[in-house]
């Protein structure tokens, strides 16, 4: 079997880590160019690196991806270096944190909040579609969050991680007849530094019984790995979801339904 995004070219936001560095570098073994775009250079470049050693080429871009002009910047370059844009994944995103009463958030919390996980889906998607309907062809996939269906993550987070699965189903129906496609990916429980605590200062024991915590709520009895989210990831960008558009792709060890 040939590489499935062969000749293809990919942006992935918030690559440095988590869901956003293993897409990458599963997109680097089916032979996709990709440009990596973080905040954070050191991770970015290590994500280089291994997209690399996976057999591909890569760029980095650093930049806030919820700014317009970076997101312009970011497809700018991946027309240059790469001739095109066939796939956009909206990965980067922030964690609200755990406090009880989340509608109580603080307006800069809130803002900030919805400009990441919201604004920055909007502007580059602005900024590839028009790349991708020039050529008639492309996909995008939108990282969402099972915080669009059920309460988990905090109000300012799933407000705007359900906003993100109306966006795609809009954006998908206004596009469809021109060969772009848009999808969305809903994570459960994830083993990634956003949910393990490490960032909330948890020593290894303490990250473990939480990730096990986690598990334990999920009907699957395990948190998911990175890895889960990056095949789904994959298969909606690939040409295997030729006739899929629209859709939410909840991949969560079966908790939303349990
Ligand atoms: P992570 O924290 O490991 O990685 C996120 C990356 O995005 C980081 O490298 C960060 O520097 C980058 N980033 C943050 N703000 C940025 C900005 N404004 N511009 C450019 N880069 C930026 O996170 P993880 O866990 O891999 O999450 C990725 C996505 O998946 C997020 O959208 C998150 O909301 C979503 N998600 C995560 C779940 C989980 O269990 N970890 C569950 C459901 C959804």
């Amino acid at each position: 079997m040939s590489a499935r995004l062969e000749h293809k070219v990919a942006i992935v936001t918030g690559a440095a880590s988590g869901f956003g560095r293993a897409t990458a570098i599963r997109f680097a073994r089916e032979r996709a160019r990709v440009v990596v775009v973080d905040l954070d250079e050191q991770r970015g470049s290590e994500t280089i690196e291994e997209v690399c050693a996976a057999g591909s080429t890569g760029r980095l871009v650093v930049g806030d991806v919820s700014a317009l002009d970076v997101a312009r910047r970011v497809v700018g370059e991946a027309v240059e270096q790469f001739g095109g844009v066939d796939v956009l994944v909206n990965n980067a995103g922030i964690a609200q944190d755990d406090a009880r009463d989340t509608w109580d958030a603080a307006e800069d919390t809130w803002d900030q909040l919805l400009r990441v996980n919201l604004r920055s889906v909007y502007a580059c998607s602005r900024a590839a579609i028009p790349v991708m309907l020039a050529a008639g062809t492309g996909a995008i996939v939108n990282v969402a969050s099972i915080a669009a269906s059920v309460c988990t993550g905090g109000a300012a987070y799933a407000a705007a991680k359900g906003a993100i699965v109306s966006y795609t189903r809009h954006v998908a129906r206004e596009v469809a007849s021109r060969g772009v496609r848009v999808n969305c990916v809903s994570p459960g429980f994830m083993r990634t530094p956003m949910t393990t605590g490490e960032r909330l200062g948890l020593d290894e024991a303490q990250q473990e019984e939480r990730m096990l915590a986690f598990g334990q709520r999920v009907p699957m009895h395990r948190t998911g790995s990175i890895d889960d989210v990056a095949d789904a990831i994959l298969f909606l960008a690939s040409e295997e979801a030729g006739y899929i558009t629209g859709q939410e792709l909840i991949v969560d060890g079966g908790y939303v339904v349990r």
